[in-house]
């Protein structure tokens, strides 16, 4: 036995305070994406539901999105930046390798020396930040942690993928987790399938690009790939179990549920899921995908953001969170509205 060592004591329950997003300034409707993949408004609706997205321009960097989509969950969270011990950044589209986005997230919002770091599960990785972030409440690691899911993909998404091109986009979607008198995050239900590794991901590895690049075979960028099919049929048979084992552990019948946000991937996997669900006509449904598109990280938050900011949820409702990508990874929570 060694000497003990103290351990640290954190809240009895951690919950979400604040929500805040940050919706890039130019809106792309249908009409200018289907050319280069020959495609049609009608079909992009009718397969995905999305009618536009946003793209972000050059201002409108990873940081610059994640630090307004930050002050506005921290305003709505009477929270201020000195507050925050810890900032936690979902994202694959910080296109710097080293140092992470967060590390700059936190100076810029004028922390006091956060802890700060970057994770990377894709589409799923806001709500494997907000298990962590609820973790390290009650742990007592840190007093309020900020969690981010920010996403520029127009940046690895190439305009000619027929499979992805109308459906990527781009924004931030942000929140604090605090102590709570009672509990308002539940237990997480995580995972991931391995097995389906290649079903979505960057078609050529940086190294293999930077060897392309030197020797002038390089065609263009690295983008992301999509096997669609494999993944419509995975996320909507599998994901309705794991959205049902989150609410299972949590202890919350589909009739106490008052809001469901599940990852925008496809409106058709959000309807599919909603089904097997046997979700009440009273269960409130993000539909965010159809003006902002499939913004990964980020489209959880950004989508609870838009139902609070249109009444669709309220303070103390009971919400479902389930976000699921590449990896394939996913993670699914029960939350109360702040
Ligand atoms: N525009 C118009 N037609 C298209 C098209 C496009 N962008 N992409 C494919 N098609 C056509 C194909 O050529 C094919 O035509 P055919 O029947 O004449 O041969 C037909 O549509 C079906 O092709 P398929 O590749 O099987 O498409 P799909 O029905 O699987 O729909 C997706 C494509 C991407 C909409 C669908 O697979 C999907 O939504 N997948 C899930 C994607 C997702 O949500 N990912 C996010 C997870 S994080």
């Amino acid at each position: 036995m060694g000497t003990p060592i103290n351990t640290a004591a954190g809240a009895a329950h951690a919950a979400i305070l604040g929500v805040g997003a940050y919706r890039p300034r130019t809106v792309v409707p249908n009409a200018d994406v289907i050319e280069a993949i020959d495609s049609s408004d009608e079909w992009i609706q009718q397969r995905s539901g999305i009618k536009t997205r946003g793209f972000a321009q050059d201002d409108e960097t990873v940081v610059m999105m994640s630090v307004n989509a930050s002050r506005q969950a921290l305003d709505r969270a009477g929270i201020g930046p000195e507050q925050v011990g810890t900032v936690i950044v979902a994202t694959v589209s910080h296109l710097l390798q080293t140092p992470s986005a967060a590390t700059m997230i936190a100076h810029e919002l004028g922390t006091n020396k956060a802890a700060a770091f970057d994770i990377s599960a894709a589409c799923a990785g806001f709500c494997h930040g907000v298990a962590l972030a609820a973790d390290m409440v009650r742990s007592g690691s840190s007093g309020h942690v900020l969690v981010i899911g920010v996403e520029r993909l127009s940046d690895i998404t190439s305009p000619s993928d027929r499979g992805t091109a109308f459906i990527f986009a781009d924004g931030a979607g942000a929140v604090v987790v605090g102590p709570s008198e009672v509990p308002g995050i539940g237990p997480v239900v995580w995972g991931s399938d391995g097995e389906h590794y290649d079903h979505i991901r960057q078609d050529v590895p940086w190294d293999d690009a930077l060897e392309q690049a030197t020797s002038g075979e390089l065609a263009e960028a690295p983008h992301l790939v999509m096997q669609g099919s494999a993944v419509f049929r995975w996320a909507a048979f599998e994901m309705a179990k794991v959205a049902q084992e989150a609410l299972d552990r949590a202890g919350i019948t589909p009739e106490q549920l008052d809001v469901f946000v599940p990852h925008q991937a496809n409106n058709r996997i959000t309807d599919a899921m909603a089904r097997a669900m046997k979700l009440p006509e009273t269960v409130q449904i993000a539909r965010d995908i159809i003006d902002q598109g499939n913004t990964s990280a980020a489209s959880v938050p950004m989508a609870l953001e838009r139902m609070i900011s249109d009444g669709q949820a309220r303070s103390g409702d009971t919400a479902l969170l389930i976000a699921f990508g590449a990896g394939l990874a996913y993670a699914a929570q029960v939350v109360t509205v702040p």
